[in-house]
């Protein structure tokens, strides 16, 4: 029986989910996924010496996604391996005003902002220890739809439900909880200006400051079904 304590991060090749399996690889032992084919993916083995990092390819597009999550997990279990947080961070940001909606764009949109989200939610539940969290990365945009990204908006608005909803179905042994970031790290076509000035506190949010609100949300047996907002007052601006 393996009695380390292993954390799954979905989506954690790069950027924001990267910045957490850097910080987390310091504690425990990672298991992180990716669309791409782990060899195409080597950041990750940069990650702590003392962290044991499985790399998973969950491709949100991938038509058997299910039994690939259900034979990753089960392989996991095999080993004897529980995880005692999952931390869902997966998502895209595309550009899609009014008029530009097609069934592909918001498909692909949808898939891998809120489908990915609910299908690695059900098959990692059975599989995490009593007292666990499950944390999914919204936006504070389910609070302001940015109009430009309605669809992504939606997406990570439905994401709340399903928050709200998995707490009561999961209660009381696994927590679920959701954060409604702010601007952290913006892509490159970004005006990072525009974006600090619409914060209350007139700054980017850090990838640090995200891993501290994960932190306390897995170290607070009391908080449960709860989207906690992180944005440095962007949505009251
Ligand atoms: N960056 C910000 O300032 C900011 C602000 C508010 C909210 N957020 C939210 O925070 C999360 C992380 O943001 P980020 O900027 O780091 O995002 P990102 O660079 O776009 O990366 C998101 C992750 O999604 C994964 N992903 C993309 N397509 C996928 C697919 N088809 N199947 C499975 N996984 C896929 C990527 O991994 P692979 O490419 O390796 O698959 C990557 O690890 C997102 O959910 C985003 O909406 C970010």
């Amino acid at each position: 029986m393996d009695e380390k304590t292993w954390w799954i991060i979905v989506g954690g090749s790069k950027r924001l989910g990267l910045a957490l399996a850097r910080q987390l690889a310091e504690k425990y032992e990672l298991a992180v996924t990716s669309s791409n084919a782990p060899e195409e993916y080597d950041e990750l083995s940069k990650l702590s010496t003392r962290a044991n990092v499985r790399r998973l390819h969950w491709d949100a597009n991938d038509p058997q996604l299910t039994s690939r999550m259900m034979t990753d997990i089960n392989a996991l279990r095999g080993e004897g391996i529980c995880l005692s947080g999952a931390v869902i961070v997966a998502g895209v940001f595309p550009f899609a005003p009014i008029g530009s909606w097609d069934v592909t764009n918001l498909q692909k949109t949808w898939l891998v902002n809120l489908t990915l989200p609910y299908l690695a939610a059900q098959s990692l539940a059975p599989c995490l220890k009593e007292g666990s969290c499950i944390q999914f990365i919204l936006d504070t945009c389910v609070h302001r739809p940015l109009l430009n990204r309605l669809p992504y908006s939606s997406a990570k608005t439905g994401l709340t439900c399903l928050v709200h909803g998995l707490a009561q179905l999961l209660a009381p042994n696994i927590r679920v909880v959701g954060h409604a970031i702010g601007p952290m790290l913006p892509d490159e076509e970004a005006n990072p200006a525009f974006l600090q000035n619409r914060t209350l506190l007139k700054r980017l949010g850090s990838p640090e400051e995200m891993c501290r609100a994960i932190e306390y949300a897995a170290s607070s047996p009391f908080l449960t079904g709860e989207v906690l907002t992180l944005d440095g007052g962007w949505r009251w601006a």
